[in-house]
């Protein structure tokens, strides 16, 4: 027996040997995309795009320590079906405008155990969204979360590039391999820089989880608005290319404390015939909420120098003891100085405040109070000479990880940079979690990152974390989140072993930026990291002008100039650009993109009628066909571009950029040559301004 029913979905039942089995099948607005559920023993969905399967069967469910359940078999009370249609604009982004189309399942369950799930469908043009909702009821009040059971199967042996699995760090250099060969634990040995191996085990993958399939799928798996919960990890089982959620527990093992009503957070399936598309996707910032703040005037996205990578080369230190304190007094004026003279927004200072001296390893609780500067860093003039010189301070909040103590200073913190007119500030979460170790991305944590932002915003206060959870689109909701680390950024330059390789760049828009914005801190212009410690055999793997490039195609609105003035003074004329670069846009056009390869982004200027443009390539050397088609027909634009010299290569000779300034029009063709990770920016200005 078969009956359809129609309610913008088809849907179907079967009896098969006396039990039923329900199915579901919902297309996405063009009809592109397909989800497939059905209901018989378990509850499973299977996605296709264009035909082509991304998803095979995969089983849903959760299960409970409190009560001591395991929801997996389930009868459809209700079916829900809506379509939604709508534009949005961003506070600040990579385009000016966002159009959120899908078609959304929701299925009413109940369990065997009489529990009542919502299990929510979205099923976009580029990809799903799905969700678990448990709504009030007599039956469930306080629950703990012991597993999440979702599935995701693959359909074949797909090129993944991966990190592996883990509760407490996403610095990791990427692995590119077959599922079949996904090892964590030995990826995560081969860098002995990493302190933290894997805990969960050889076929451990963190998300955003980028892979392509051999029929020519791009395939990225990730979650939206993470609240409320713990981060997921992904599991593998190599055999049957399935991947089992793996959340992050809590001190004592628990994964996630809740209370009806409640939500899990999205889980995510972005696809494309074309790498492109993936990183046009604005799926996972349509799956969060819009934003709740009224003004966001206050909400700037920001170029900025800092005091920093001093201390990182070796030149200076964080710790007033160390005898090479960086923070004083005159260093930070030079910053300032430098930082004026070039219209950038903001100064960064680490190693202001007294504590570095133990900050970390020791484990103390209250290392820092935030609110006390060493006694050779005029905070008060450095802030006001600052806003005299038309920007800000931007203040460093390094918590070594001691979470309990900078929640109960958090206020103080804040005013206190209200007090000094500065408007952003970095936070930092190096180390095991104190008192309770609690990991980095647990529901405990996610809590507290997300209760940084949301009070910074009482203050006004724009935030950058460092060592938090992978972002999950809540940009969206929290505007002042501008941007965060979560990933092997810049600083790995200094790493031994891996550092930044050559393809990373690549590879981190594909995954790591799926989430949301980083502060990757790029722009280095001096290679050999020697320069203050000689016995350091350190070095920058690209080349300079693939360091401007990344200026566009790591996308950011807060983005630092990481080098020292110094060395910016020796390259004064390939420095105008990080000058010119802005940092918000109206429009975004990927040109062409393959992860571990290369990538070419085109990005016009906020309220303004120019472009720039970034182009790196791995470590393999290529010549870049570029064409301006993007650009108004019929204008004239004067173009200066930023170049690897002929004979430019990373590891000989990372310095031999040219530049050359030309008209073009929307007919301009270029071929550009991109050295071995090398890079191309260039700026394009209407002559009609
Ligand atoms: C790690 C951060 O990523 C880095 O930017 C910072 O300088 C150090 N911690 C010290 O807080
Ligand atoms: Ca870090």
């Amino acid at each position: 027996m078969m009956k359809r029913l129609v309610i913008g979905i088809l849907f179907t039942m079967v009896v098969m040997t006396g039990a039923v089995a329900q199915r579901f099948q919902i297309s996405s607005p063009s009809g592109i995309t397909k989800l497939r559920v059905e209901n018989n023993e378990q509850l499973v969905y299977s996605f296709s795009y264009k035909g082509k399967g991304v998803i095979a069967p995969s089983s849903l469910g959760i299960s409970f320590s409190r009560p001591s359940v395991s929801l997996h078999h389930f009868s459809i009370i209700k079916i829900d079906s809506i379509t939604t249609d709508e534009t949005w604009a961003p506070v600040w982004g990579e385009v000016k405008q966002i159009r959120n189309r899908y078609k959304e399942l929701s299925l009413t369950l109940k369990s065997s155990q009489e529990i009542l799930v919502k299990v929510i469908f979205r099923v976009f043009d580029d990809g799903l969204g799905f969700r678990y909702e448990f709504p009030e009821q007599s039956s469930l009040k306080h629950f703990v979360v012991s597993d999440e059971l979702t599935q995701f199967k693959v359909t074949g042996d797909h090129k993944t590039f991966w990190i592996p699995g883990d509760y407490d760090s996403n610095e990791y250099p990427y692995n590119t391999t077959r599922l079949s060969k996904v090892d964590a634990i030995a990826a995560s040995n081969a860098e002995p820089d990493i302190a933290v191996k894997s805990p969960i085990g050889p076929s451990a993958v963190q998300t955003p989880l980028m892979m392509k399939s051999q029929d020519g799928l791009y395939i990225n798996i990730h979650e939206a608005a993470l609240l409320n919960y713990p981060a997921m990890n992904l599991v593998l089982d190599k055999l049957s290319y399935t991947f089992t959620s793996q959340l992050v527990p809590d001190a004592v093992g628990n994964k996630a404390y809740l209370q009806t009503p409640a939500k899990t957070p999205w889980r995510t399936i972005i696809v494309s015939d074309k790498a492109t598309e993936i990183l046009s996707s604005k799926l996972i910032l349509n799956l969060n909420e819009p934003t709740k703040l009224e003004d966001t005037s206050w909400i700037k996205p920001q170029k900025f120098v800092g005091m920093w990578w001093e201390m990182h080369v070796g030149k200076a230190n964080w710790d007033l003891a160390s005898k090479k304190h960086g923070a004083n007094t005159e260093n930070v004026k030079h910053y300032i100085d430098f930082a004026s003279r070039f219209g950038f927004d903001g100064v960064l200072v680490e190693g202001w405040n007294q504590g570095w001296e133990d900050w970390f390893g020791n484990w103390k609780e209250d290392v820092f109070d935030f609110i006390t500067p060493y006694p050779d860093y005029d905070l008060n003039y450095l802030s006001q000479y600052a806003n005299e010189k038309g920007l800000r301070l931007i203040m460093h909040h390094e918590t070594s990880g001691s979470v309990t103590n900078y929640e109960r200073w958090m206020d103080k913190a804040f005013q206190f940079m209200n007090d000094h007119n500065i408007t952003t500030v970095k936070t930092g979460y190096v180390g095991k979690i104190i008192p309770r170790g609690e990991h980095h991305d647990s529901q405990w944590m996610i809590n507290h990152y997300n209760r940084v932002i949301q009070k910074a915003a009482t203050y006004k206060i724009m935030v950058d974390a460092h060592e938090p959870v992978r972002p999950t689109g809540l940009h969206r909701t929290f505007p002042n989140y501008l941007a965060s680390e979560a990933a092997r950024g810049s600083e790995f330059n200094n790493a031994p072993a891996l550092g930044i390789t050559p393809e990373h760049t690549t590879i981190l828009p594909f995954t790591r930026l799926m989430g949301g914005p980083m502060d990757f801190t790029p722009g280095l212009f001096h290679f050999k990291l020697n320069q203050f410690e000689p016995s350091r055999t350190t070095e920058v793997r690209t080349t300079l002008a693939k360091q401007l490039a990344l200026f566009i195609t790591m996308y950011s609105p807060l983005q630092m100039a990481a080098d020292l003035p110094e060395n910016y003074e020796k390259h004064l004329d390939a420095f105008q650009f990080i000058v010119d670069v802005p940092v918000d846009w109206d429009d975004t056009k990927i040109i062409e993109a393959e992860p571990g390869d290369y990538l070419t982004i085109a990005r016009k200027q906020k309220n303004k009628n120019n472009w720039f443009v970034g182009a790196i390539t791995d470590e393999n050397e290529r010549v870049l066909n570029l064409s301006f088609n993007f650009l108004d027909a019929g204008k004239k634009y004067h173009a200066v571009i930023y170049r690897d010299a002929e004979n430019a290569d990373w590891n000989t000779n990372p310095e031999a950029y040219v530049i050359e300034k030309k008209t073009i029009t929307s007919k301009t063709k270029l071929k550009i040559l991109l050295a071995k990770s090398g890079g191309c920016a260039i700026s394009i200005v209407d002559s009609a301004h």
